[in-house]
């Protein structure tokens, strides 16, 4: 589609018929290739958040485009009742792609929904209620989805109550470990156990884990730390779900991000890349799972689960991941990265810590010693009015001063290295206090 009114109307016109979250939209995104987007005006930016982390092959990719217009001419939605070839074939390769013994696959939209489900089929399956999450975790906007997050401080306030029986354990996060542990060694597994067994049972249905918490921060969990959650699930009969909606598919490095701790869930959650850019989200269980909840009487009942295109579009998906060698890319340009940001943390004072895993990366930014998150608005979008897009624009959405970096896959060393430069330039303007620090909260910075 092209723009048919004046170009600087859209945004007039969408706050007057669309209902605005607190954080108001300053751009006006008419198309995309690859890494890049393009606004109303012609403007070019580097889209390091693809998308929503949706577009792990990169905007437009003409293969998925093709296939996408071919199904959609063939059959595009059935129902619920029935199934078809497409649902049958993504099913099978995610068996292929997920480690033993993940090999059954329930489909559904969204990434909320796809956590909904797991923790619905974690209670049937154990007989219990209480599940364990990460707080700083973040796993989508439905009822329990909802509950099991905390990855912005406050965000519950007027939600009214939650579901019952959700307890959270600290993340282990080292750059502000309330242990000074430097080095995870632990102590934030171990005082959380200690909580658990003191204000629950103790025995939960499920452990609902981000392996690298990513709304909260994009903080990585060290491998042992990883390793000792499994632990306590074997132990406790408790299934423990990796939610990969930002991680999984490649985006690490690895096809989950589970496996760089040597570890395998019982149920993974999949969605943003799985599709395309199509709302897509599967959840990856063990036969022994599958088949428990099936004797239990779970229905899967949704309007769009398993459909045609859908499915047909994920399929294509994957063979571009797995043709264009992407989870070795990321893993590479990943490394690159993080060689940049790490540079820039070394030469700004602002930055308090560079980390992240594969192509997931978070810029700490820091006032002294403590967290800004205005300052981190301010440099997102000293960021946006060079032309890049990282995530961390708004205030208070990922706990507010940790900017995110998640370009494609597709990534190239060159837009890489155009992205350091471009957050290098922002940093620079920052300090000097040259940059946006009026635009603070609104948009009006890129607007004009
Ligand atoms: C880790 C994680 N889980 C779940 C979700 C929710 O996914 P969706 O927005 O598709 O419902 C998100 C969204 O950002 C996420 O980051």
């Amino acid at each position: 589609m092209t723009s048919s009114a004046e170009p600087t109307d859209w945004l007039e016109r969408d706050q007057k018929v669309v209902a605005q979250s607190p954080y108001a939209p300053p751009l006006v995104l008419e198309k995309g290739r690859r890494c890049e987007v393009w606004d109303v005006h012609g403007r070019r930016f580097l889209d390091f958040e693809s998308g929503q982390f949706c577009m792990s092959t990169g905007h437009s990719h003409p293969r998925i485009a093709q296939v996408a217009g071919e199904q959609a001419a063939i059959l595009m939605q059935i129902g619920n009742r029935f199934t078809n070839p497409a649902r049958i074939l993504l099913a099978e390769r995610l068996a292929d792609l997920a480690p033993d013994p993940l090999a059954m696959s329930f489909f559904c939209s969204t990434g909320s929904e796809a956590n909904e489900t797991a923790l619905r089929i974690a209670k049937l399956v154990t007989g219990r209620f209480e599940v364990l999450a990460q707080a700083r975790g973040y796993h989508g906007r439905t009822a329990s989805a909802y509950g099991a997050s905390s990855s912005a401080r406050r965000m519950r306030r007027g939600a009214g109550p939650q579901p019952p029986g959700i307890g959270f354990i600290s993340p282990p996060y080292t750059y502000r470990c309330p242990f000074t542990c430097g080095t995870c060694d632990l102590s934030c597994w171990k005082h959380s156990i200690e909580m658990v067994d003191r204000a629950t049972s103790g025995e939960p249905a499920a452990v609902i884990v981000e392996f690298v918490l990513g709304a909260g921060g994009v903080i990585p969990v060290p491998p042992d730390w990883a390793k000792a959650v499994r632990q306590f699930c074997d132990e406790r009969d408790a299934l423990l779900i990796a939610d990969e909606a930002l991680t999984g598919l490649g985006r690490t490095g690895r096809w989950f991000a589970f496996e760089h701790a040597g570890i395998v869930p019982d149920i993974v959650v999949i969605s943003k890349a799985l599709g395309g850019g199509v709302p897509t989200a599967a959840i990856i269980t063990t036969g022994a799972v599958a088949e428990a909840a099936l004797q239990r009487g779970f229905i899967q009942a949704a309007s769009h689960q398993g459909d045609p295109f859908q499915c047909a579009v994920a399929l294509a998906n994957l063979d571009v991941i797995q043709e264009e060698d992407l989870v070795r890319n990321a893993e590479r340009m990943g490394q690159r990265l993080a060689d940049g940001l790490q540079r820039l943390a070394t030469r700004h004072q602002i930055v308090g810590e560079a980390r992240g895993l594969g192509l997931i990366a978070g810029l700490e930014i820091i006032d002294g010693v403590e967290e800004a998150p205005e300052l981190a608005a301010v440099v997102s979008l000293a960021c946006l009015e060079r032309g890049l897009i990282v995530g961390g624009l708004r205030p208070g959405i990922r706990e507010g001063n940790t900017l995110r970096f998640a370009p494609p896959l597709t990534v190239t060393a060159a837009e890489i290295d155009e992205a350091l430069t471009i957050t290098e330039a922002a940093l620079v303007a920052v300090d000097a206090g040259q940059s946006g620090r009026t635009a603070v909260g609104a948009t009006a910075g890129i607007r004009s």
